[in-house]
């Protein structure tokens, strides 16, 4: 089937000490022109509510801009190509602090081929790109969940592992430390801005990934 290619615009606060990294948008973004406002993004909404993530209080976005297609395949090479240009464009104007990199292509893209999501999902590790620095937490995909029932559990726990280096309370897998595979306490800067605040209003109505456009 052949479409034309519509630019799924990453949404949220800039600059924005959280950022949120999907692979590739699906139909709904792609009709509606946002990330995660399909099934995947209801999944995502929920998991990051229950972790305590405000949604109007991160930045969303995709490695790969666009739908790829039906059946929504991994994106191939040189379309991860493409869209990490305007990634790397697009975290020099967000400057994150942290990254949810959501799913096996965004982590690789973050950390390198050497990334094995049974082994590393939910370890935050420092990354150095663009002239900044950040912490990036590989979880599982929110949509894996669709075909098997353990990565559901799996990204939830990822999400958590996410809100928890936000509030400064998970070890940070450092550079220096990865010829040895281990994990050491390291203190992340405390972040309780994008956890909801006393006196923020609390939208009961619509998704908490798009409240603004409620
Ligand atoms: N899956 C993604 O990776 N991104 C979206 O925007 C929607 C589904």
């Amino acid at each position: 089937m052949s479409f034309t290619r519509r630019l799924i615009v990453g949404t949220g606060p800039v600059p924005c000490n959280v950022m949120l990294v999907g692979e590739a948008g699906g139909w709904d973004e792609h009709q509606q022109g946002r990330p995660f406002v399909g099934k995947a993004g209801m999944v995502l909404s929920t998991y990051a509510k229950a972790a305590g993530i405000s949604r109007g209080k991160v930045y969303i976005d995709n490695l790969y801009p666009w739908w790829v297609g039906v059946g929504n395949p991994d994106p191939p090479e040189e379309q991860i190509e493409e869209g990490g240009r305007l990634l790397r464009a697009t975290l020099r104007r967000v400057k994150p602090k942290f990254v949810g990199a959501l799913g096996r292509t965004p982590a690789r893209w973050f950390l390198g081929d050497s990334f094995e999501q049974k082994r590393d999902h939910g370890l935050p590790k420092r990354v150095e790109m663009e002239g900044l620095s950040f912490i990036v937490v590989p979880t599982y995909h929110p949509a894996a969940g669709f075909y098997d029932a353990s990565a559901a559990a799996l990204c939830q726990k990822d999400i958590h592992a996410l809100a928890e280096t936000v509030r400064g309370e998970r070890a940070v897998w450092e550079e220096r430390e990865l010829p040895e595979s281990r994990l050491v306490p390291h203190p992340t800067p405390r972040s309780p801005d994008v956890l909801p605040q006393e006196g923020d209003a609390i939208d009961t109505e619509g998704s908490i990934l798009l409240p603004q456009m409620m």
